[in-house]
């Protein structure tokens, strides 16, 4: 039997699981309960979570959770996280709290510049379209006012429109590129009906426009982070070798491309965790970072560290295109709620932290990757969730967590030291 559909988004929630759970699930009822397990009571509240997407059928619940004590530009922050793996708003604790006695995170915007783009086919003269273009240039501005008018009073706008012949790169391709202020949005919408009317408005026989997108490629949205101090202040046990191993560390992330990439997948735990929390959009902020740490044609580190005249110095420059006004951020009331916590920052502000959030992480994988390795504190945070896993009592979690203290933790280890404890044999 196929097991395909018509009209499904036209089905009621339960009718959608009733579906699910008779074609994909043998009937099993037990399928309906777990998802129906996770609707939330409040029907409010669910109703608007339902309308984000189409065809919601339950939640998906991740963890949110807080990472105290960050101290960025004299400031101190209590940053909100959402993300399911275990070690992390740990780690990012456990350095906030390091460096905060150390003069804290300093942070910096340096630029705020985003990008879209018209591209097109044009198989005639070059220079005829150039005459053209030029000609249009204010047409295509006026075309979009009904749009920019808001933005405009915010402070934002279209920064400029320029030509670019790419028929190098594929025969008759050009592109309108276009520059953008969006303040304090992300500003996705707003780009992509900036760009739409630019297109129509430009369009005309011979121009065959292809598509208007905005890249989420913004080296030019970009914000600096760093945290210094004295190579004798880093780490009450041989600070000199420590610090020479961490720089170590990010230079062979610099040198070869997968251990960059892991590297930076580390930098994205803590990013995209605030990204989420903060109602963002982890997918353009992923794509836009991975494509910036490929901008000198291989794969690099997104962070450096140096040791100069005693100064152990660790900074990152990312590129993050973030809002904290529109889109979920004013929808989701966590978003709200993390936003708030943060002091209602702007998207500036928010770029800071953020980048703090990526630096802080990476500070935390390379100090445990140079000194005790990484499994010590994952496994530690694991050794719960097998714990967990095994249904154990309150108690003998406790006992377990003590029993594992000075001992290796592995799925094995646990299980067989639960059913001794239980005596199961
Ligand atoms: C795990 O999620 C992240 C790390 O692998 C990052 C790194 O290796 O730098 C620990």
């Amino acid at each position: 039997m196929p097991k395909t559909v018509n009209g499904f988004s036209k089905l009621t929630k339960l009718e959608k699981i009733d579906w699910l759970v008779s074609n994909f699930f043998d009937n099993d009822i037990k399928v309906k309960q777990v998802l129906m397990q996770y609707w939330n009571a409040n029907p409010i509240l669910q109703d608007l979570h339902d309308d984000f997407i189409e065809n919601t059928i339950s939640n998906f619940y991740v963890p949110f959770g807080i990472a105290p004590n960050f101290l960025i530009n004299g400031k101190d922050y209590a940053i909100p996280m959402a993300i399911e793996e275990s070690s992390v708003v740990a780690a990012a604790s456990l350095v906030a709290k390091f460096w905060s006695t150390r003069g804290g995170f300093k942070a910096k915007v340096i630029s705020t510049k985003k990008v879209g783009q018209v591209h097109f086919m044009f198989q005639n003269n070059k220079g005829e379209l150039q005459t053209y273009f030029n000609q249009k240039k204010e047409e295509l501005l006026k075309a979009t006012e009904t749009i920019t008018q808001n933005m405009k009073n915010r402070g934002g706008g279209i920064l400029d429109i320029e030509l670019r012949d790419k028929t190098s790169e594929l025969a008759n391709y050009y592109q309108l590129h276009v520059t953008f202020e969006t303040v304090d949005s992300m500003g996705a919408n707003f780009i992509n009906s900036c760009l739409e009317a630019i297109a129509h408005e430009f369009e005309k026989e011979g121009i065959q426009i292809v598509m208007s997108i905005l890249s989420n490629y913004v080296p030019e949205c970009l914000v600096y982070a760093e945290v210094s101090c004295k190579v004798e202040e880093l780490y009450a046990e041989n600070a000199e070798l420590f610090a020479q191993k961490f720089v170590q560390a990010v230079q062979i992330a610099n040198a070869e491309p997968h251990r960059a990439v892991t590297h930076n997948k580390g930098i994205m735990n803590g990013i995209d965790a605030v990204v989420i929390a903060t109602g963002n959009d982890f997918r353009a902020i992923e794509a836009g970072a991975h494509a910036y740490a490929s901008k000198s044609g291989t794969y690099k580190s997104l962070t450096n560290a140096s040791i100069e005249n005693g100064v152990f110095k660790f900074w990152i420059e990312i590129p993050l295109a973030l809002g904290t006004i529109g889109g979920l951020t004013s929808l989701h009331p966590l978003s709200k709620l993390s936003l708030k916590l943060l002091g209602n920052p702007s998207a500036k502000e928010l770029m800071e932290i953020i980048a703090v959030a990526g630096l802080a992480q990476n500070f935390a994988a390379l100090r445990a990757l140079t000194t005790t390795g990484i499994q010590k504190g994952h496994m530690k945070m694991h050794l719960t969730n097998i714990i967990k896993q095994l249904g154990a009592s309150e108690e003998e979690k406790q006992f377990l967590i003590n029993y594992f203290e000075n001992k290796t933790i592995t799925h094995n280890a646990v299980v067989e030291a639960y059913k001794k404890l239980i005596g199961d044999n």
